[in-house]
């Protein structure tokens, strides 16, 4: 081989060299690789790249100048890859390699209110814009305001129908938010109106009951109320809840702290008031009403002489289930937390 072929020939080798480290670094996976490759070109005894450094003095002087200039020029380069190489799978930006901040995030899950929440949400809202306000009387209530001051002595039979947790003789788990009325009342505040929202309790549980559950109470008090006033406020109630079609009845019923008593009924979102299996009679029963009765008015401080008025209330739960577009089979569902459920809502 002539002088010159020797020297094109190793500086052939010392790109190819280099060509291929570079290649091989910026594959390489993981810092154990990285360090395979460092020892390949520079370890001491057999590395490619050290051996020819090692080996420039061997070489005549015009040569050595040439090729030691190359090869020193590949080691840099190599090694400066080395370096960013190891930085970068050290580092936690190596993660950088499969983050593209370009690309379409993945939207977090959005929560919603519970069904029954955005239900007395929207009743509070339907008896506010009318000028009712909102109240939350006592969960655990004494006999007197849950039933006696209500017209309902001891031993008196319609307390059958409350279905009462009693925690003592005196102390109940409230059956029915008719208990904030006398308390209400005591505020000393006239006129009243007053919608009672709260969680009240029977030992009842089917297809149409819980054991607690939501119930509304609405009450006003006002000099010269009568019962189209009362008729006004549930129609209002009814078209704004479940729409103008849907009209309302009051049927004649007894309650003890209302007199005269009614039960109001809804027609039927099944069959629009024609009877079907639901219904039967092509209207559904909503919840009881009445004008208050004048002992109850005596019990909260006020004359039944000078002021009258009426009341009503009914389950939150029941009421939300008589939404047209709402068909939940079993109120119980409600209550269930299923998230495959309350999704749907
Ligand atoms: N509290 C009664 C119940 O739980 C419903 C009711 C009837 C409420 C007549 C009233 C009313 O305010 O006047 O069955």
């Amino acid at each position: 081989m002539t002088r010159l072929r020797v020297i094109i020939w190793e500086m052939e080798k010392i790109v190819s060299l280099q060509k291929s480290a570079l290649k091989e670094i910026s594959a390489a996976k993981d810092l154990d690789e990285l360090e395979g490759l460092r020892r390949k070109y520079f370890s001491k005894k057999s590395g490619e790249l050290a051996k020819i450094i090692k080996d420039l003095p061997k070489l005549e002087p015009e040569k050595r100048r040439e090729v030691g200039q190359l090869v020193n020029q590949a080691k840099v380069e190599v090694e400066k890859a080395l370096e960013e190489k190891s930085s970068q799978l050290s580092a936690p930006s190596s993660q950088l390699d499969w983050l593209d901040i370009t690309a379409p995030g993945i939207p977090t899950p959005e929560g919603h209110l519970h069904l029954i929440t955005q239900a007395i949400r929207e009743i509070s809202g339907i008896f506010e814009r009318i000028g009712f306000v909102r109240r939350r009387y006592p969960e655990v209530e004494t006999d007197w305001y849950t039933f006696e001051g209500l017209n309902m002595p001891k031993n008196h039979p319609a307390r059958d129908e409350w279905e009462t947790f009693f925690i003592t003789d005196n102390i109940v788990l409230t059956p029915h938010t008719s208990s904030g009325q006398l308390r209400e009342m005591e505020r000393g505040q006239l006129p009243i109106r007053m919608i009672n929202i709260s969680r009240c309790a029977r030992r009842q549980s089917d297809i149409s009951h819980v054991p607690i559950h939501y119930e509304f109470e609405g009450l006003l008090i006002d000099k010269n109320v009568s019962i189209s006033h009362l008729k006004g406020v549930l129609t209002h109630f009814a078209q704004e809840f479940f729409g103008p079609e849907r009209k309302i009845r009051l049927r004649p019923y007894d309650f003890r702290f209302t007199e005269p008593s009614f039960e109001i009924d809804v027609i039927c979102h099944l069959c629009q008031g024609k009877g079907c299996r639901f219904c039967e009679s092509g209207w559904t029963e909503l919840g009881g009403a009445g004008m208050v009765h004048p002992k109850v008015l005596e019990n909260g401080g006020i004359d039944p002489k000078e002021y009258s008025g009426f009341a009503f209330g009914w389950g939150v739960e029941r009421t939300y289930l008589m939404k047209s577009n709402v068909n939940i089979p079993d109120i119980r569902l409600i209550y269930k937390n299923d998230i495959r459920f309350l999704k749907q809502f």
